[in-house]
């Protein structure tokens, strides 16, 4: 598309006026892994967490985007490019508005998540990968969707018949096979603490 008529206009509000009021210096917590891995659910659990601290959030999840923003997608290589195309663009919008962003996609393809990545500064883009073993998602099967598609009945399945690329430098990993959630949100909220993201005395329950 052309877009040589179109201007960026500054705006007087910057995202370091939103962080200054905020409290908090905004970045993503990019949740990277295989159906079932527990991407969401740690996501959710480290939101909570935040919130419990004062912290602004916001948490985007693969299922429920494709009930609104992305309905239009299924799950071709190409549908799944622009659903994380999208996602890094919300992303960095919420950013900009200070906020504290988690992401609970697949995200499967390397080259996406570099993408998602290049839309932000370097230290505004945590990826976490939340490495669960294919067999133990599998077992799992929260929504009997591997069942399916090892019978046949789903197409492009990750993992099945559809490939993840396992990242290489992510910035955290995470074992949820052993782990528990608590211990798993506390690496997280560390890394937040250790790196100046959020401060740790602040605490305070609402
Ligand atoms: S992504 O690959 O494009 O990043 P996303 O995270 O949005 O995927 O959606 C994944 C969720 O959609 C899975 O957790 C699962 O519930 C559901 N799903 C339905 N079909 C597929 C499929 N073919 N492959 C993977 N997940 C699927």
């Amino acid at each position: 598309m052309n877009n040589e008529n179109i201007v960026w206009h500054q705006q007087n509000i910057k995202k370091a006026n939103r962080s200054k009021l905020l409290n908090q210096k905004p970045c993503i917590l990019w949740f990277t892994g295989l159906s079932g891995s527990g991407k969401s659910t740690l996501a959710n659990a480290l939101e909570a967490e935040l919130f419990k601290r004062g912290r602004k959030t916001y948490l985007l999840d693969g299922d429920n985007v494709r009930h609104g923003l992305n309905k239009d997608l299924g799950f071709s290589e190409l549908d799944r490019v622009e659903n994380i195309r999208r996602i890094g663009e919300v992303s960095k919008l919420f950013v900009d508005a200070g906020l504290i962003v988690l992401t609970a996609f697949i995200s499967p393809f390397k080259s996406d998540r570099q993408i998602a990545r290049s839309l932000v500064k370097y230290d505004e883009f945590i990826e976490i990968f939340v490495d669960t073993p294919l067999d133990i998602c599998e077992n799992r099967d929260p929504k009997g969707l591997y069942k399916k598609a090892r019978e046949g009945a789903i197409k492009n399945f990750t993992g099945i018949d559809s490939p993840y690329e396992t990242p290489i430098n992510p910035e955290i990993i995470i074992n949820n096979s052993e782990n528990s959630i608590e211990k798993n949100c506390d690496i997280i909220l560390d890394y937040l603490i250790k790196h100046g993201y959020i401060q740790g005395n602040n605490d305070y329950t609402i």
